[in-house]
């Protein structure tokens, strides 16, 4: 196929940024690959003042995009519902689909993916996680002799930009106020800084690695809301950072999904990479750990994506290869894993404070490799203290037992990535 015929649905940020990159890269995307993509019709309820579309066809109603004689559709109206239909109507009438919408394909991936393959059409999405960070065919084709263990990341440019910031002293809310001035962080936040945007991502590559079920059936997701730039401090004296990291592990027959914040070594790859920037490592068995960083989110990086979508549709004369995983993978849950822990308690300044501390860890059988207390301010004592590694439903007994000692004002605790 050297002419690529489509309709684009949205008219947004993406959308605009896919058409003026299709006009100003045209010559050397057909220079590089032989192929030409026009756009014949785009699904704009209304005009986009950022953007002219030229003498491109306009459908007030996105449905009707797809009574146009194209070949694939370019879903970029975000959310679940609407573009749930959308993607299922032009599966229907035969088109290909390329997305940039994880929130779609982490709800309703499996039944997506099962209809496009009875029609025989193409669902492709490389800009749905990082944007145009090619991540989905390095796992999909280029890795696709490996056996993959481990998928970790920061896959979440505000929370990444957002902790960065505050290890450099800003609080929580300095540091929000800062990612929305910015335009990194959406008005309303919520989506990024409770994690469920990187669990969103990693749960589509889990379903390519893995082949877990989208939605996934066992997914622990927790924000960055509780942490303290405080935090920060202590674990720079302990030799760690603070990073948002989303998760997906095998061992053996089990498969671990998580999306949470944690503490990795302050020498480690994932903790110097800063900013909004995304950065992801795969464990393969083959070429050992790779590394992969780049933008994860803007106008210009997710055209990136969705532009190689269409070359490969291109490519491949849209026939598409299913994964055919089989399904017994378990999904495991965050009470049946270990880690080695980090807590923050702060108790009332009483004689020997530490080593009740360190008697309630006694108590629940939890031994701890570091103990540290800080210097008392207005009756309260700060106690750090990193335990060894021990399942998460024996760590949550001491967690039953600091809330419900009154002399225990707060605590915070956060896991270490290994
Ligand atoms: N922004 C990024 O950097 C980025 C990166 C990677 C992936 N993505 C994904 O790309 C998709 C689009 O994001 P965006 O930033 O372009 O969002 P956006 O700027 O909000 O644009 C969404 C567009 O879709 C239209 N739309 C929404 N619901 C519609 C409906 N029911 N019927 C008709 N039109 C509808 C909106 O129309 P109105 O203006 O009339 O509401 C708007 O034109 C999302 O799935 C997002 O997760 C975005």
């Amino acid at each position: 196929m050297e002419n690529l015929n489509i309709g684009i649905c949205g008219w947004g940020n993406v959308a605009t940024g896919l058409f003026k990159v299709l006009e100003e890269n045209n010559t050397i995307i057909h220079q590089k690959t032989g192929c030409n993509i026009n756009i014949k019709v785009i699904g704009a309820r209304r005009n986009n003042p950022k953007c002219d579309p030229g003498d491109v066809i306009i459908e007030r109603d996105i449905f009707d995009v797809l009574d146009h004689d194209i070949d694939a559709v370019v879903e970029l109206i975000g959310g679940v519902d609407t573009a749930r239909e959308l993607i299922l109507a032009a599966i229907k009438k035969g088109k290909h689909v390329v997305t940039a919408n994880k929130a779609v394909l982490f709800h309703h991936g499996d039944e997506i993916f099962l209809e496009a393959k009875k029609a025989n059409v193409s669902i492709l999405f490389e800009s749905a996680v990082c944007a145009g960070t090619p991540l989905i065919k390095v796992i999909q084709e280029e890795l696709s002799a490996n056996n993959i263990t481990k998928i970790a990341g920061m896959l979440n440019g505000t929370t990444n930009f957002m902790l960065s910031e505050m290890e450099e002293g800003s609080s929580f809310e300095e540091v929000l106020k800062i990612a929305q001035d910015k335009g990194y962080a959406e008005p309303d936040p919520k989506f990024d800084i409770e994690g469920y945007d990187a669990a969103h991502k990693i749960g589509l590559l889990s379903s390519i690695a893995y082949g877990t079920p989208l939605p996934p059936d066992n997914f622990h997701i927790e924000g960055i809301i509780n942490i303290k730039k405080i935090d920060f401090d202590y674990a720079k004296e302990l030799g760690f950072s603070i990073k948002h990291l989303a998760v997906a592990k095998k061992d053996d027959l089990n498969i671990q999904l998580r999306s949470h914040p944690v503490l990795v070594k302050d020498n480690s790859y994932l903790a110097n990479l800063k900013g909004v920037r995304n950065g992801i490592e795969i464990d393969t068995d083959l070429l050992g750990v790779i590394h992969i960083a780049g933008s994860g989110a803007g106008q210009e990086a997710t055209a990136s994506g969705l532009i190689s979508d269409l070359i490969n549709l291109m490519k491949t004369n849209g026939v598409f290869s299913f994964p055919d995983f089989p399904d017994s993978l378990n999904t495991i849950d965050i009470a049946e894993l270990s880690f080695k822990y980090y807590f923050y308690i702060e108790a009332m300044d009483e004689p020997g404070v530490m080593a009740s501390i360190a008697s309630i860890f006694a108590e629940n059988n939890i031994s701890i490799e570091t103990i540290i207390q800080k210097e008392s301010t207005d009756g309260v004592s700060p106690v750090i203290l990193i335990t060894n590694r021990y399942f998460e439903k024996n760590v949550n007994k001491v967690i039953k037992t600091l809330d419900s000692l009154a002399s225990i004002k707060t605590y915070r605790t956060i896991r270490i990535e290994d």
